[in-house]
């Protein structure tokens, strides 16, 4: 079989297998270059590639190309995910000026990084002697600190360190080339820190999404010579899979390549590309959806429903028209740009992809994406308005409450048998389901929390009368999950058009209509 060309789990280190990037490559070396040898600040998502980027900045062949000379030069990488709470400025140091020493030419500057590397504790004053050496033998040092949110959000690094460190930018042969998921400015311990000049020293750089152009380049430069090749509609369906995300990119054309490899017939070949890439793409999208605040997933979930209502291929939708939605939309889609979950376009915004549409729906109406392969209705399935029902008895009655639920309802409390309130919960939706009463339930459980959505099941929800905003409203409140039904009940509330609202979160939450699009 053939090798295949994509990868998806170490940071690219080969030159050679290094896509895109040219402005962000540009950016960092003009700084660099100039006089003042300015320090970069790189920004970007988990995954979105900081640290293949910074891989390929420190490869000499590329320091060549932009004119670093190795002899002068000192470019040294370094993970900062071992720095913990143990960690202390002296001991990251000192692995700092063993790197450095490691990878200098000029002896004089050896023998002072291997002085002050041992002592006990290496202070600012220390750092000047080894710095003043550096400038009189004409090397400079540049520092590629991966992951540096560890050491600005670490307590064990005050003020102290981040002045000094400054001092020795501003001063000496020094550049610094941070990377962070955030802002750093955003990840500070304190608010000393936050408010110290030090980070007026870097330009933030934000590493986002590939170009179209850079993603088509990518996989066609990858699959030369690799004796497979991709139509023009495989590229389209890995475009709409995965968007222009370098990891979902690398990881949705790996399982293609794979499946072209292994011949499968083309039906095939598109499950198990889908099947595959959802597994593996799953705990990333959770990720950056559990690192969004209320307003950033309010804004991607109109994205998401509006991509489901519309059914295009091309789901982008103009800020007027998200703005109806939700007020708010246009500052919340800068920030989700940057982070490359969402692509403007001349004539608006879309999802970066629709892998990521299809998993926030099921995140909010509390579906469990199965692994791959598996189909999504098997027949016996608990129907999802029992679970709600149990779901809300467990949030909203607390033991005494279920007891008394219980008493009105004629059901002996102590026979139920099960432990606990959950267990207690579960229990009297069963008895009462096996006795055909749940409609029983719903209606009492309406009685003692008038608050909150009960979901009628089937039979009276059919006989229910469609269309009224209210309906609309409790119909797709019903169908969310109950982590999120505040922040759906606020969004409702606080829009300009809660009609508009209800009746896209009715037509979006459906579930029959999970797979389509993938
Ligand atoms: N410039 C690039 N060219 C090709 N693939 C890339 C590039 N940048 C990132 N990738 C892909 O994305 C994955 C994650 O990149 P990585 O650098 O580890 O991200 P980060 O450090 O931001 O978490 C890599 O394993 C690789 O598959
Ligand atoms: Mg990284």
């Amino acid at each position: 079989m053939p090798t295949n060309p994509f990868t998806y789990g170490n940071p690219i280190s080969d030159p050679t297998r290094f896509y895109g990037r040219a402005h962000e490559i540009e950016q960092v070396f003009s700084r660099l270059c100039n006089p003042e040898h300015e320090s970069s600040s790189l920004v970007g998502e988990r995954r979105i590639g900081k640290t293949s980027l910074l891989n390929y900045l420190a490869h000499p062949d590329v320091r060549r190309k932009f004119g670093l000379d190795p002899d002068r030069f000192v470019v040294v990488y370094v993970d900062l995910q071992m720095v913990d709470k143990t960690a202390t400025p002296t001991r990251l140091w000192q692995r700092l000026l063993r790197q450095i020493a490691r990878n200098c030419q000029a002896e004089p500057v050896k023998q002072i990084l291997e002085k002050v590397r041992q002592e006990q504790v290496i202070d600012n004053f220390a750092l000047e002697d080894v710095f003043d050496s550096v400038d009189a033998q004409n090397q400079y040092v540049v520092l590629l600190l991966d992951e540096f949110e560890n050491v600005t959000e670490n307590p064990n690094f005050g003020p102290d360190f981040f002045y000094g460190l400054r001092s020795l930018a501003i001063h000496h042969h020094l550049s610094l080339i941070t990377c962070s998921r955030r802002e750093l400015i955003e990840l500070c311990h304190s608010d000393a820190i936050r408010s110290s000049p030090f980070f007026n020293i870097f330009a933030n750089i934000n590493v986002g999404l590939f170009s179209e152009a850079d993603a088509r380049q990518f996989i066609a430069l990858s699959l030369e010579g690799s004796g497979v090749s991709f139509s023009d509609a495989d590229v389209s369906a890995l475009f709409r899979l995965a968007g222009y995300h370098p990891y979902f990119l690398q990881a949705a054309c790996y399982f293609l390549f794979e499946a072209c490899a292994r011949n499968l017939p083309p039906d095939e070949r598109a499950r198990f590309l889908a099947s595959e890439f959802r597994e593996e793409a799953i705990p990333h999208m959770a990720d950056y959806w559990h690192n969004s605040d209320d307003h950033q997933r309010l804004a991607l979930l109109l994205l998401a429903l509006l991509r489901r209502q519309s059914k295009a291929d091309r789901a982008v939708f103009s800020m007027s028209q998200l703005q109806d939605y939700y007020a708010r939309s246009d500052q919340m889609l800068s920030h989700l740009e940057k982070r490359g979950l969402v692509v403007s376009h001349p004539d608006g915004y879309a999802l970066l992809n629709s892998a990521m549409g299809e998993w926030i729906v099921n995140e909010i109406i509390g579906v469990e994406l199965k692994a791959a392969g598996t189909d999504s209705s098997p027949a016996d399935q608990t129907p999802a308005y029992i679970t709600k029902l149990r779901q809300n008895l467990e949030s909203y009655f607390n033991d005494e409450d279920l007891r008394n639920l219980c008493a009105d309802l004629g059901v002996e409390y102590e026979d139920l048998p099960a432990e606990g309130k959950a267990g207690k919960a579960r229990e009297l939706v069963n008895y009462m389901k096996r006795r055909e009463r749940l409609p029983d339930l719903v209606k009492m459980c309406r009685t003692h929390r008038p608050k909150v959505v009960w979901e009628d099941g089937p039979e009276t929800a059919a006989a229910a009368p469609h269309g009224r905003a209210a309906d609309a409203l409790a119909e797709a409140l019903s169908r969310v999950d109950t982590r999120y039904q505040e922040l759906v009940m606020g969004w409702v509330a606080g829009s300009k058009n809660p009609m508009a609202v209800s009746h896209l979160l009715q037509s979006g939450l459906n579930v029959s209509e999970e797979k389509d699009h993938v």
